[in-house]
């Protein structure tokens, strides 16, 4: 699986609240903590980018996970990875193997999630990652029925919005019954029809867009607390572009949320950070080039890169 330059802002994102949950969650006194990435990918994501002078594989969501929670060493943090794709199932269990607390499910997370729900004891606090590439592969009964399963601390749910595959083709108009399935309604019509008149600009439509499915996390599926944060095409050092996906967080735990997710998904300080994640990895790029060409390398800044 191959990402850009803007997936770096969202590993940053789990990173900082996966290692938030950590602290959090390892105090005896806590709950249990059960992370479960329900579109986990093959583990270790290629990223190439030749400006940078960049080819390396890196850890993926799944693995960022692991190296944040540590489960193994844990006593109270599990974590459950599910994939559909046979290819990237089969990467995911061969990077993963076999780790104490961890499970890899193959099938279709609208499924998978609810076997798991249903088995973890009721003393466990549970996040949801779910990091989709297109609108139709999560419904919103998927969410709402995630937001609603009985847990006495309630269900948390990292939603990825994709707003460029929903753009991508015009599915508004081609595809209305998929956008419908995920939005759980047919109220992003009206928001559409206003773009199409051009009483919306792109970016106002993209903002309407993001406060409905924002809305109906709070008003259908019942979250208390709902935050986003957009991901958008990264060009240079200065210049972030057009949007490619939200970032959305449900939860019910106000006072957790607000510890957390007020400073995890701040623009500003995440923004800054990829500056200085970009820096680094340009100034990679070029002692790269300089070095002797078929002499491997290993750089390792915070065990961001991963050996391949
Ligand atoms: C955006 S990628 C995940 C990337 C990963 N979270 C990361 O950051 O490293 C989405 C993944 O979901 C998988 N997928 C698509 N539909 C699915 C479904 N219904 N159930 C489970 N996995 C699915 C795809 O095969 C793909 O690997």
């Amino acid at each position: 699986m191959d990402i850009v330059r803007h997936t770096l802002k969202k590993y940053e994102i789990i990173e900082k609240y996966l290692g938030a949950c950590k602290i959090l969650f390892e105090s005896e006194r806590k709950p249990n903590f059960l992370y479960i990435d329900g579109y986990s990918g093959p583990g270790k994501v290629h990223f190439e980018d030749s400006d940078w002078g960049i080819n390396k594989l890196i850890a993926g969501s799944p693995l960022i996970a692991i190296e944040k929670l540590n489960p193994e060493k844990s006593k109270k943090i599990s974590c459950v990875f599910i994939e559909n794709d046979s290819k990237n199932f089969s990467d995911l269990e061969s990077y993963i193997g076999t780790i104490k607390n961890v499970k890899c499910l193959q099938g279709d997370a609208n499924l998978k999630i609810f076997e798991v729900l249903d088995k973890i004891s009721p003393f466990t606090v549970v996040t949801i990652l779910l990091d989709i590439t297109k609108y139709n592969e999560l419904k919103w009964n998927t969410v709402e029925n995630i937001a609603h399963h009985k847990k006495p601390y309630g269900t948390d749910i990292i939603i990825h919005l994709p707003f460029y595959t929903m753009n991508a083709y015009n599915n508004w108009e081609n595809d209305p019954e998929g956008i419908t399935n995920f939005f759980g309604c047919d109220d992003w019509k009206q928001l559409y029809e206003k773009k199409r008149n051009g009483v919306l600009e792109i970016r106002e439509f993209e903002e309407e867009i993001v406060n409905l499915y924002k809305k109906r996390l709070g008003e259908v599926a019942g979250y208390s607390v709902v935050k986003s944060v957009p991901i958008r095409h990264v060009q240079s050092l200065k210049q972030t572009q057009r949007t490619i996906y939200y970032l959305i967080y449900g939860s019910n735990n106000e006072k957790a949320a607000k510890n957390i997710m007020d400073y995890v998904m701040d623009d500003k300080t995440l923004h800054r950070y990829l500056n200085k994640y970009i820096k680094t990895l340009e100034e990679w790029g070029k002692l790269e080039k300089e070095k002797i060409k078929n002499k491997l390398t290993l750089f390792d800044f915070s065990n961001k890169i991963i050996k391949s």
